[in-house]
């Protein structure tokens, strides 16, 4: 097979609401919620860095500009902080560079499906990477991050990849699920996926995580795609039509994955960057210790 086209873009869908974490989100997005000390998006998009992709693309809605800002310059910061001799690296990686990053608007909640059609233009002609931020995916430590390892594998296999980890079967209808074919180390081939199924109809436990590699005709697929799941127009079922005309394979993760749409998921998350961390680690162990008694 000859070398496929690299995958330079990312779409970030970000125009949900985050109604499971009001009151904390009513004036600002889920995706700026913290863990520890960077925000959800933040951890997203150094995963899509670390992957080689150059461009940003945010799918957002109304009230989403503070990740718009996140992301840009903040020249009055940083002007007070270096007169004030402090370290500008605790700010790290947040600006975007010219041109790196785009927006656009996603102006009705039709869907995840359409979410991504909103993005098409920008993202043309070549494949993408898609980040849903909620799905917080977690290098082990000295590991590669879950887009760096799809990437790895798609420019052996090309086509479309998505992560998927195994969850207890009486959780897949609140997920898309695979009807996986051969497997080959972390690669299984993908013969069928279906959004939300009820549990005695999944075709699996492997659900689609939050990560995809998707080839540019998806976007007319979209074009015509009716709703489905929840009345709304679903990425899966477009994916679905592509199986078959062209290489579908899903990826297993080899790192942790966290569900930070979910309060005990992004609870968990807190706590295992907490504990890991060299600068606050052992004092967070001890804490722990102190509060459980
Ligand atoms: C979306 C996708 C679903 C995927 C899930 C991962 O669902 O439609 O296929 O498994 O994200 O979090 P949502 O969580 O938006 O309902």
């Amino acid at each position: 097979m000859s070398q496929p086209k690299p995958i330079r873009k990312a779409v970030f869908p970000v125009a949900g609401l985050g109604t499971r974490f009001l009151p904390a989100t009513k004036a600002i997005p889920k995706e700026m919620l913290p863990i520890v000390d960077r925000p959800l998006i933040q951890y997203a998009v150094d995963e899509a860095r670390e992957a080689g992709i150059e461009q940003m693309i945010f799918v957002t809605g109304r009230g989403k500009s503070a990740i718009e800002d996140h992301f840009d310059i903040a020249f009055e910061l940083e002007k007070t902080m270096s007169e004030r001799g402090k370290d500008l690296s605790v700010l790290g990686p947040t600006r975007l560079g010219p041109g790196n990053c785009a927006y656009v608007r996603q102006q009705e909640p039709l869907g995840l499906g359409h979410a991504i059609w909103c993005a098409r233009d920008i993202v043309g002609d070549e494949p993408f990477a898609i980040f849903l931020p909620d799905e917080f995916m977690h290098a082990n430590p000295g590991g590669t991050g879950c887009m760096k390892q799809m990437v790895d594998a798609y420019t052996h296999v090309g086509g479309n990849l998505l992560s998927v980890l195994e969850v207890p079967r009486e959780q897949v209808s609140s997920y898309g699920v695979i009807d996986p074919g051969a497997e080959s180390g972390a690669l299984t081939q993908v013969r069928g996926l279906v959004e939300k199924p009820p549990v005695d109809r999944a075709p699996s436990n492997k659900i689609i995580s939050g990560r995809y590699i998707l080839q540019p005709q998806v976007m007319r697929v979209l074009e015509a795609q009716e709703k489905g799941a929840g009345g709304e127009i679903q990425l899966t079922d477009a994916m679905a039509r592509m199986i078959g005309q062209q290489p579908f394979h899903a990826v297993t993760f080899d790192g942790q994955r966290y569900d930070c749409g979910s309060k005990l998921g992004y609870v968990e998350a807190t706590l295992a960057v907490a504990l890991e961390r060299d600068d606050m680690g052992a004092d967070v162990r001890a804490m722990a210790q102190r509060l459980l008694g």
